[in-house]
């Protein structure tokens, strides 16, 4: 095949509409802070943290250097039955933010690796309980668990289920927690704690000892910020207790501070028996994720094994890769130095004012919204989705960069954000908004 220079065909974008975007591309060629640069040297503000990513902004140079320092002193070295320094001092960081009883920390390198990792250490965790028989997976409409064979069986969006026909079996959906009749609200609903009680509907039908875990995003961010009606992932958590089921929460967006607290478990004050986790972890500056499970779960699972005999037969060849831990230890103590978890608690009111305020727009459907993260939900005009997706490329060019999931644009600004930038996104939005 003949090269040529700047021909976008042969990259295949993943989640884009392709033939669209080779007809009008939308190319970044550099970041600073909360801007990117465009190919036409157009400045967009980063209104979505990337994908949720990147809570420190773009181009933050201690991370960038700490890379390059830990790939010209070891680059990598197998992480099976041998390890890497950055690797303890990363877990060991993490640990000390999640929950008491969350001290274990097993690397990946994606959000979707975190979630298929859980489902194996529950499996795993009841095998080595006597409990085999827990074979039945509890998920939730509207749930986006990434896009692994794991993840899209747990996952409650129908585009991301449909086009592939074997996922996992024993896959059960409690209803989605967003009511029509109770909208624009900040904060959690007051309606809403009995929807939990469809995990007591699924215990009564199959039997509570079947089921082997329920997995749930605490803020279900992807389809539009679907934050828990008060009292409902508490009433989720003694639910699980009386059957012996491990209940997962997703954190791979809620985690590190995005809710104004390390985790959504402290922002709810539930706490799970395993936390998936990824993109903050490393700022997005380096492709990882995580799972951190409870004691219990990290006892049983290694305690089951004979002695010196590997104990779970899972792991990637990137697993804990020295240039991710190094960047996820230069993140982590950058959150710590500037109390990033706090600015984020700090600003969520004025960021919250900001997103409400768009209120007035005709075309706006519904506006939620807790700490750092806040969807607008679009009435839908044609096929639903059409109108987001035109709005995302509309704000593009006026110089905004907000994720559009179907109608629902998400706002996640970085920590960073002072309340100017603050106002410049919502100024882009409600002129993008105004024009659709
Ligand atoms: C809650 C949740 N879980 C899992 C994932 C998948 O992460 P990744 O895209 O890194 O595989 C995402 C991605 O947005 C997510 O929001």
């Amino acid at each position: 095949m003949q090269y040529q220079a700047n021909d976008l065909e042969q990259h295949w974008l993943p989640f884009t509409a392709n033939r669209e975007f080779k007809n009008d591309p939308r190319l970044i060629v550099g970041g600073e802070g909360l801007y990117m640069k465009d190919h036409k040297g157009g400045t967009v503000i980063d209104g979505s943290s990337g994908l949720f990513c990147c809570p420190l902004g773009h181009g933050r140079k201690e991370i960038a250097e700490a890379v390059y320092q830990q790939l010209l002193e070891n680059d990598y070295a197998s992480p099976f039955m041998l390890s890497t320094p950055g690797t303890f001092e990363l877990a060991n960081r993490v640990a000390r933010i999640t929950p008491d009883s969350i001290n274990h920390v097993f690397f990946v390198n994606s959000g979707s690796e975190s979630v298929d990792t859980a489902l194996k250490m529950v499996m795993a965790y009841h095998r080595a309980r006597g409990e085999g028989h827990r074979t039945r997976f509890v998920s939730r409409e509207r749930a986006y668990h990434g896009v692994n064979i794991g993840g899209i069986s747990l996952s409650g969006m129908v585009k991301n289920r449909e086009t592939f026909s074997s996922v996992m079996p024993n896959v059960v959906t409690m209803r989605h927690t967003w009511n029509p009749d109770e909208t624009f609200v900040r904060g959690q609903p007051e309606h809403g704690v009995e929807l939990a009680d469809d995990l007591t509907r699924f215990c009564e039908t199959y039997g509570g000892t079947t089921i082997a875990a329920v997995f749930v995003e605490p803020i279900a961010g992807s389809t539009g910020v679907l934050v828990p009606p008060k009292g409902y992932l508490e009433r989720l958590r003694e639910i699980c207790d009386e059957h012996g089921i491990l209940l997962v929460f997703d954190e791979v967006i809620c985690g590190f501070g995005r809710l104004g607290y390390a985790f959504a478990s402290d922002a709810f004050g539930v706490t799970p028996d395993i936390m998936t986790m990824a993109k903050a972890l490393t700022n997005g500056a380096q492709p990882m994720g995580a799972v951190a499970v409870g004691d219990h779960i990290y006892k049983t699972i290694t305690e089951a094994a004979p002695e010196n005999a590997i104990e779970f037969f899972h792991g990637y060849t990137y697993s804990g890769h020295p240039a991710a831990c190094a960047a996820g230890i230069t993140v982590q103590k950058i959150y710590e130095k500037e109390n990033l978890f706090e600015k984020s608690a700090a600003m969520s009111d004025y960021f919250l004012d900001g997103l409400f305020s768009l209120r007035d727009l005709d075309c706006i459907k519904d506006i939620r919204g807790f700490g750092m993260m806040g969807a607008l939900e679009l009435k839908a005009k044609g096929a639903p989705g059409l109108r987001g997706t035109q709005a995302q490329k509309d704000c593009f060019w006026n110089g905004l960069h907000v994720k559009f999931t179907g109608d629902a644009g998400i706002f996640a600004p970085p920590f960073i954000s002072e309340k100017e930038h603050i106002d410049e996104m919502m100024d882009k939005m409600r002129k993008t908004l105004e024009s659709l």
